[in-house]
């Protein structure tokens, strides 16, 4: 529990985050990466809609993230919550998620901003062939892009989740009963929950291979 001090000095500290990340200068930065990634996305997406027939990309959802959500992400990692430890701390200010229909052409894609000479890759997990303890899939890509507006050489740091529509519809329930278990995580009942959570999404995981064999019969047909 926190005294009623600590939580008046952390909600200033909150307000003066949010002042920092919604000056025009931070806002432009973030939001030309996400921009510039989003364009690189959609124009490969549509260059293989026209060379294989179908398109790749199911959908590219973006966001800022919100100064509570910084605050509580600073928190856990144990740092003071400040601007500069937000920008220091945190690779995921601009996030950019891209649905995709099957389970290879998540990989495309990933191989696809891998070998572009303008995103350079700093960090990249693979929760596709290493699922997470929850049962979590996805390729995560954290990337530089230069950002022509700012210093010479100044770049702009993102995190790119790619994943299949099946592995997204299982993220994003899996997000909404965990914040629902986060305030019980103590309770009898949690592991045997945690555990069906698990199981669902390694049976979504067969299906998005069964539905990949199936595309893969209809194109030899
Ligand atoms: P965190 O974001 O603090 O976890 O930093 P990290 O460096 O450990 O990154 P990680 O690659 O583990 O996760 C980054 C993001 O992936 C999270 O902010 C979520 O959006 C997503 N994610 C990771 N694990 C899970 C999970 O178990 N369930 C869901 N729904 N999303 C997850
Ligand atoms: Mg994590």
């Amino acid at each position: 529990m926190r005294s009623q001090r600590e939580l008046a000095i952390r909600d200033e500290r909150i307000r003066e985050l949010a002042e920092n990340i919604s000056t025009k200068q931070f806002v432009q930065k973030y939001s030309y990466g996400i921009t510039i990634l989003e364009s690189m996305i959609t124009g490969y997406s549509k260059s293989c809609e026209q060379t294989m027939g179908r398109s790749l990309v199911d959908s590219v959802l973006y966001r800022l993230k919100t100064a509570e959500s910084i605050a509580d992400k600073l928190e856990k990692k144990g740092y003071e919550i400040s601007f500069t430890n937000a920008i220091e701390q945190l690779s995921d200010l601009a996030g950019v998620r891209v649905v995709c229909s099957f389970c290879d052409d998540v990989y495309r894609m990933d191989e696809f901003l891998r070998q572009r000479k303008d995103v350079t890759v700093y960090r990249r997990k693979d929760y596709i062939r290493h699922p997470k303890e929850s049962g979590y899939r996805s390729v995560h890509l954290i990337v530089d892009i230069d950002y022509p507006l700012g210093r010479t050489g100044e770049k702009v740091r993102l995190e790119v989740q790619i994943r299949t529509v099946a592995m997204n519809y299982w993220a994003k329930l899996d997000h909404q009963l965990c914040y629902k278990t986060e305030d019980k995580r103590n309770r009898h009942g949690i592991g045997q929950i945690r555990q069906e959570l698990r199981s669902y999404a390694e049976e979504i995981c067969d299906i998005d291979k069964k539905m990949l064999a199936l595309r893969k019969r209809i194109e030899e047909i």
